[in-house]
């Protein structure tokens, strides 16, 4: 690749340096191109604009691949621990025994929440759904923890990020246990991340909780792959968040506002709600077509960067068929899905628009099967994301170069004209 690009508008030229990445397409450097040319570069969806440089998540959508800091994420979900990912996506490396130990118990001790904070909850309707909540709690965390929002010193910087990875489990089960109408469970520093987590949303007074180990590892498995995922609508918005200076509560408030859209992280809920509603195999012939016709999308399926399939589906639906097999369900929805996700591969109208399932399509039956209602699954989706959000602002904040995000745009409004009294219209 040439080390410029050459671009001849009438008879002016204008060089545009090409930056090179260690892996991926070369950038286009258009950062003074208009106040060289008086013009805009236009890119109202960043189909094809890189918004800043990063070293934490690398997507390759052609060959489907995904790795974190390196690593890819099927050796990940294979070999890691959702704790050890966190601390390798936001410090760069796989920590070692000494430096894991230290991050273990610096989450583990920052687990349980204000007193005052559980109040909060009691603001909403018990039928607010989850994502209502939770983007309500996070945007309240700064109000409760104010000692650490002075994003200029990096101990605050680093205490926050603490404080989000580790309180975000308590604040996910606290949203579900008030949906459900049951009382809250408190963390429990001798249990790992997830086995906390999930006996936060299902231990109930009335009896002892029981962890299950394959339910335990499903659980990790599925924050794993849900972690990060380079510049995806959400963690653009928590880096544009960011570029202002707003403090990290703030912006993982932003990021689980948008995340919560269907065509992003709330598909999740809507890919199983459409696996409900076309209930059994013999039906999907008829949804297809409804597809086609552009009634509705297939949910759980496409994706912005994968025009191949998506690593991490590959590794949700084994994690489904495990989560199934070990609690002896036999979902009559895996069997639609799967059947979908087979006449789907196999028609043209997919095919040509390279449409492959992405990680939403079989979260949901996993989910379900584990007790969570569909509206928890995208709370779990962002509980999981958090760590990609903070490790994302954490490189934005901590670029020399950081500017704040202010787009332009193509103005094609009225142009200037005076204003008439109401007489006179
Ligand atoms: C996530 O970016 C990320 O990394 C996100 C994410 C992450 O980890 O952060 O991976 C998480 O958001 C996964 C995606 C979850 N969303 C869904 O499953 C919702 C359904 N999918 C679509 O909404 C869509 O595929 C998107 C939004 C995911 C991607 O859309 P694009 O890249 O903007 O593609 P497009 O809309 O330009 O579609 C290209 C064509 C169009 O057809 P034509 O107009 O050219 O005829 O494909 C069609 C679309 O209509 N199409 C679909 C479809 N997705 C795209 N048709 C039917 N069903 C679909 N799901």
């Amino acid at each position: 690749m040439a080390d410029k690009a050459t671009l001849t508008i009438g008879d002016q030229s204008f060089d545009l340096p090409i930056l090179k990445g260690t892996t991926g397409p070369d950038v286009m450097d258009v950062r003074k191109f208009y106040a060289d040319s008086d013009l805009f570069t236009f890119d109202p969806g960043f189909t094809s604009t890189a918004s800043c440089e990063s070293k934490i998540t690398f997507i390759d959508g052609d060959a489907g691949i995904l790795l974190h800091r390196g690593y890819p994420i099927d050796q990940l979900v294979e070999k890691s621990s959702f704790l050890e990912v966190c601390y390798l996506l936001l410090h760069g490396e796989l920590p070692n025994a000494a430096e894991f130990e230290t991050f273990d118990h610096n989450i583990t001790y920052h687990t349980m929440l204000h007193a005052q904070f559980d109040r909060f909850f009691e603001g909403f309707r018990r039928d607010a759904h989850p994502m209502a909540i939770m983007t309500g709690a996070v945007g309240a965390l700064s109000a409760f923890y104010a000692d650490s929002i002075n994003v200029d010193d990096p101990r605050e910087r680093e205490i926050s990020a603490h404080r989000l990875i580790a309180k975000m489990p308590t604040i996910a089960a606290r949203a579900f246990k008030y949906h459900m109408g049951q009382p809250f469970v408190s963390p429990r520093n001798n249990l790992s991340y997830s086995e906390n987590f999930l006996r936060m949303c299902f231990a109930v007074p009335a009896e002892d909780w029981v962890p299950n180990p394959i339910l335990t590892r499903a659980m990790d498995r599925i924050f794993i792959l849900h972690a990060d995922h380079e510049q995806n609508a959400s963690t653009s918005t928590v880096r544009l968040a960011g570029s202002s200076g707003a403090h990290p509560f703030a912006c993982i408030a932003a990021g689980i506002a948008c995340l919560w859209g269907p065509s992003h992280g709330g598909a999740n809920q809507e890919a199983l709600e459409m696996l409900e509603e076309i209930g059994t195999v013999d039906k999907i012939p008829e949804f297809i077509e409804g597809v086609k016709a552009r009634k509705y999308k297939l949910m759980g399926f496409g994706h912005r960067v994968y025009k191949n399939f998506d690593p991490r589906a590959t590794a949700m639906q084994k994690t489904c068929h495990e989560v199934l097999g070990e609690l002896g369900i036999n979902d009559p929805l895996l069997e639609v899905a799967m059947e979908l996700e087979k006449i789907a591969l196999s028609d043209p109208y997919f095919i040509e628009r390279k449409l492959y399932p992405n990680i939403d399509f079989y979260s949901g039956i996993t989910l379900r099967a584990m007790g969570f209602p569909s509206k928890m699954f995208t709370v779990l989706f962002a509980l999981a994301r958090t760590v990609g959000w903070i490790s994302q602002w954490k490189e934005m904040f901590e670029d020399p170069a950081r500017k704040i995000g202010r787009p332009r745009q193509l103005y094609t409004g009225a142009t200037q004209r005076d204003y008439a009294p109401i007489d006179k219209r």
